[in-house]
């Protein structure tokens, strides 16, 4: 199935209630939340006190982008303040393997993000443990960035690996994916979209909406 997750990050910090409004009147299946910690990104954004309250307005999935170093040590109150998925990043995590069991512990579903220039077979081992790839299409730490294009070769090469496995993968894709480019970036085996500026940079309705055309004429 094709989901759009926009980012959080790109919206309005007056007025979140309404913004989710806005995304899920136009489609959004998923929100995408960003937790960052200023350690393994640069920037500092929110964490639990922000994600608990805005749980309480809305049903929709909560998808939560953790951009922390050994975020296992926090699964357990993201997943208190809301959380659906839980996406670590392998690059944080000193001890993969049991990160990805500390997610599982929770009871969320779990995702797994590489970084650019982290190569896909660095998961290779834990492929089969986990519910979700995110392959970022730019370096973690900001919204409105350009997609890097070697990062969208990730996804072709995992969407083929994982059907020659015989995974059902779900692959989220994140940063700089836009109206323009969305298409070629679900072709190539994406199948949950992240858009942070293009989704709340306008009308986040209608540019919801647009991704959802788009990506339902990629599903039939
Ligand atoms: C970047 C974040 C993204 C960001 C995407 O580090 O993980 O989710 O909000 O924003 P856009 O879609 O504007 O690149
Ligand atoms: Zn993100």
């Amino acid at each position: 199935m094709m989901i759009l997750s926009p980012s959080l990050l790109g919206a309005d910090f007056k007025h979140l209630e309404e913004e989710i409004a806005r995304i899920e009147r136009g489609g959004a299946k998923y929100l995408h939340l960003d937790v960052m910690d200023g350690a393994f990104v640069p920037s500092i954004s929110f964490g639990m006190p922000v994600l608990s309250s805005i749980r309480s307005c809305t049903d929709i999935v909560f998808d939560v982008h953790m951009m922390v170093e050994e975020p296992a040590r926090y699964v357990e109150d993201i997943r208190k303040a809301g959380a659906d998925i839980i996406t670590i990043h392998a690059e944080a995590c000193r001890h993969l393997d049991s990160s990805i069991e500390a997610v599982k512990k929770t009871g969320a579903k779990v995702g797994l993000a590489l970084n650019p220039a982290t190569p896909i077979e660095t998961i290779d081992l834990v492929l089969p443990k986990v519910d979700m790839v995110l392959i970022m299409l730019v370096n973690p730490g900001f919204g409105g960035q350009k997609l890097i294009p070697y990062a969208v070769e990730k996804v072709r090469a995992l969407r083929k690996h994982c059907e020659e496995l015989g995974l059902q993968m779900d692959i989220e894709v994140d940063g700089g994916v836009n109206l323009k480019n969305v298409r070629e970036i679900a072709e190539a085996g994406a199948n949950v979209i992240v858009a942070g500026s293009a989704v709340f940079g306008g009308n986040a309705e209608e540019n919801s909406q647009k991704f959802m055309e788009i990506l339902k004429d990629c599903e039939s």
